[in-house]
Order: structure tokens, then C-alpha cells, then sequence
């Protein structure tokens, strides 16, 4: 990992996860970062400033009022000449005082100073993680551009288990990693449908899949992290938009579709990973359907579009990426899939894996055959499929457009 001459302020805040940013300090620094740090008072009852003086080098700031800031403007000037701000561990508190603008100590002000993007790593117990006061706090910073990285699910310091730990110290380097790296999408236009969809049967039931969009906004993150132009097409999920992605909701898999058709024609990569509904009633009662006693009840399904398919059999069109979902036989389903619908690259996963979590198992399976991505949080793997989508595109670039002179 190459950080070289990269120059990050990293923020730490009071919480028990601050014995991990000596171990994240020291990652930066052997990747080869500039590091300035700020610790706010309750970071000090944590983790000394002497050790994160140690570890990076130079002088630690902990104080608003400190003489020693040039032309008394700290936190103006601790923030001005770095490329990324990184808050790790950030505490319930402090992700509340973001998320309002108050700026009432160093580091609070220097991130409200801040002209450099803001990465924030959250460390708490699970019920602070859980309080709606703390989901209002996260959902706003994300609307302001904030990346959140973690927090992850595990076991606590205090003894309770669930989300609410700081993402360990390697991850959170990927994320500053990945927020480096050289635009390997930058300059194309990234097409991405996620989630699931829903099927009306009447105006109160829909058939619809178990899907949480997760894996498919983790790959519009990386997609945006990567400089590409992305435009999500979301399915009915409960997730924050990524930072940065053009975002169209639908619900039905012919609305999906219509929306696909209308971003397509300018799109370079196409990845479809929702999970669209194969069939959908014939016909959608117009009132609730009543329940009659003793008789069954029988639904005329007709097939949907494949979206899919249709993008791939398009003369000149985008780069196209499938997701298989599948419950056994994965490789050769996922093959068969790929083979079936024209794709040239299949993304394959076990649905029992991925339903839901923030974790999956991917392989990748593309003409030059099988490469297996391995497990990790989904956001990880989306980085990892990401950066080989835009092998492919190199390549791709390099050889005649598909479907010319044909
Ligand atoms: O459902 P299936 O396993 O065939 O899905 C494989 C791929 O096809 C996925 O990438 C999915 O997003 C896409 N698909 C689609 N339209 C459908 C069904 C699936 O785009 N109607």
C-alpha cells in the first residue's frame, strides 16, 4: 500500500477503540503517509498524546488555545495544507456534534474548518449505535458528503455484542487506500440497478425478493470512489445513498427496466445486481383482495423483462456485469448464467452468504476463467470487483468496440 507524500489529519475522540488509532497511526506512516493528529480531551484518558507523538513524529494538537498554532488560527491552518481528514475512533458525540456544526473544542472546529473530504470511523457501545438520535446524526453527515467507514459487528468492550466496534485498523486503511487510488473508473459512466423489486398484487401486497441493496450500493461507493460517473437504480432498500451517485428509485421491474433504458445509452459499464422479480401478476387488483373462506388462491404470473439480458444482446453497448445469486452449484450455475445471457462477466455468490449481511464470499468468472475475490465486507469486495471491471475496460479500450463493423 502506497501513501506516499498522501498528508491525512487524523482526528481521535474518546472512546476505548483509541488504542486502535496508534495501530492505524502506524499503518499511514509505514504506508508512507504525512500524518498530523488531533486528540480531543476524552481521547487523552484513552491513549496519551506522547504515544501518537512517537508514532508519527510530530507535535500532537489537543487544544484550541494552543500558542504554539500559527497566528493563533488552528484550526483553520491544522487543516488547510492535508488531503484527507480521517476521525478514528469517532464517538457517538462527536459524529452529534459534527453532524450539528458545533465547534467547540480543536477538533470539532478544524472539521468544521475543513476544505479536505472527511472520513469518520464510528467506535460505540450498540444501543448509542442503535439511538435514533445517533441514526439522525449518521444519515445527516452522510447527506453532507461524510464517508462512514464501519462500525463493525462483534464483540464490545463494555460485553455486549452488535454492531457498534471500530472497523479494525486495516480497513480502515483500505478505505483511505481506495479513497487514493488513481481513478481507475475516472471519466466513465458507471450504470448500477440494486435492491429489489416489488410486483403489486393489489394496492397492499407485493411479491417481491429478499434483497437489502447492500452489495450493490457498496459497488456505487466504489464506483464513486473510483472517479467514475455513477447512476444507481434503486429498488425499495433502506440505505443512504453513496456519496457522489446519481440516484433513480423505482419499485417495479418494469419501471427498472424503463429507468436502464433511459440511463443506458450513455452508460460504459452496466451492473446489475438488483434482485428483479422474474414474474409479476398479470394484472393488479385495483381493490384489496378479500380472503374467502376454505378457498385457495391462484395468481396469473407473467414473466418480466430480463434487463440484464436485454442491455447485453445491445449492439455497441456497455460493458456488462451479472450478478448470480445462487442457493448450490455455484460455479456452474454462475457459468451457465454467463454463457446464457451474452454476459461477460459474472459476479457469483451463495445467497444463504449474502442475504441481508455486510459480509459476502465472491468469485468472479469472466473468459479468462475463475478469480476468486475471497470474503469480506461487501464494500471491500466491491472495490476488488471494481478495480477488475476496469481491467476489462482497459482492455476492452484497446481492442475494436463490440458489435462494429458486425
Ligand atoms: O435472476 P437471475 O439469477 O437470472 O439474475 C442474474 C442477473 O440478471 C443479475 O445480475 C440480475 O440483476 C439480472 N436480472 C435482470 N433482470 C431480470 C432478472 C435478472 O437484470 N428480470
Amino acid at each position: 500500500m502506497n501513501l506516499q507524500g498522501k498528508r491525512i489529519l487524523l482526528g481521535v475522540t474518546g472512546g476505548i477503540a483509541a488504542y486502535k488509532s496508534a495501530v492505524l497511526l502506524r499503518l499511514l506512516v509505514k504506508a508512507g503517509a504525512d500524518v498530523r493528529v488531533v486528540m480531543t480531551a476524552a481521547a487523552q484518558r484513552f491513549i496519551t498524546a506522547t504515544t501518537m507523538q512517537a508514532l508519527s513524529g510530530q507535535k500532537v494538537w489537543t487544544d484550541l488555545w494552543d500558542e504554539g498554532v500559527p497566528d493563533g488560527m488552528g484550526h483553520i491552518e491544522l487543516s488547510r495544507d492535508r488531503d484527507l481528514i480521517v476521525v478514528a475512533p469517532a464517538s457517538a458525540d462527536f459524529l452529534a456534534r459534527l453532524a450539528t456544526g458545533l465547534a467547540d473544542d480543536l477538533l470539532s472546529t478544524v472539521c468544521a474548518a475543513r476544505r479536505a473530504p472527511l472520513f469518520v470511523a464510528p467506535a460505540m457501545n450498540v444501543e448509542m449505535w442503535q439511538n435514533r438520535a445517533t441514526r439522525r446524526a449518521v444519515a445527516a453527515l452522510r447527506a453532507d458528503g461524510v464517508s462512514v467507514v464501519g462500525p463493525d459487528a462483534g464483540e464490545q468492550a463494555c460485553g455486549e455484542v452488535g454492531d457498534g466496534r471500530m472497523s479494525e485498523p486495516e480497513r480502515i486503511l483500505d478505505a483511505i487506500a481506495g479513497f487514493f487510488a488513481p481513478g481507475l473508473l475516472r471519466g466513465r459512466r458507471v450504470l448500477i440497478t440494486a435492491g429489489p423489486t416489488e410486483e403489486p398484487i393489489d394496492p397492499v401486497r407485493v411479491i417481491t425478493n429478499r434483497s437489502s441493496g447492500r452489495m450493490g450500493y457498496a459497488i456505487a461507493q466504489a464506483a464513486c470512489e473510483a472517479g467514475a460517473d455513477v447512476t444507481l437504480v434503486s429498488g425499495p432498500v433502506a440505505l443512504d445513498s453513496p456519496a457522489g451517485a446519481r440516484r433513480v428509485d423505482v419499485r417495479t421491474a418494469e419501471q427498472m427496466f424503463e429507468a436502464v433504458r433511459r440511463h443506458v445509452p450513455d452508460a460504459d459499464v452496466f451492473i446489475s445486481v438488483a434482485a428483479v422479480a422474474d414474474y409479476r401478476p398479470r394484472r393488479m387488483a385495483e381493490q384489496k383482495i378479500k380472503k374467502t373462506e376454505g378457498g385457495g388462491l391462484t395468481l396469473e404470473m407473467v414473466e418480466n423483462p430480463d434487463i440484464l439480458a436485454h442491455v447485453a444482446a445491445m449492439k455497441g453497448g456497455p460493458l456488462c456485469v451479472g450478478f448470480a445469486a445462487e442457493s448450490e452449484n455455484l460455479a456452474e450455475n454462475a457459468q451457465a448464467k454467463r454463457l446464457r445471457k451474452n454476459v461477460p462477466l459474472i459476479a457469483a455468490n451463495l445467497v444463504q452468504e449474502a442475504l441481508g449481511a455486510e459480509t459476502n464470499a465472491i468469485t468472479l468468472y469472466d473468459d479468462a476463467g475463475a478469480h476468486v475475490l475471497g470474503s469480506g465486507a461487501k464494500i471491500e469486495l466491491a472495490r476488488k470487483l471494481v478495480s477488475h471491471v476496469a481491467e476489462m475496460l482497459a482492455t476492452r479500450s484497446a481492442t475494436p468496440a463490440r458489435g462494429a463493423g458486425s
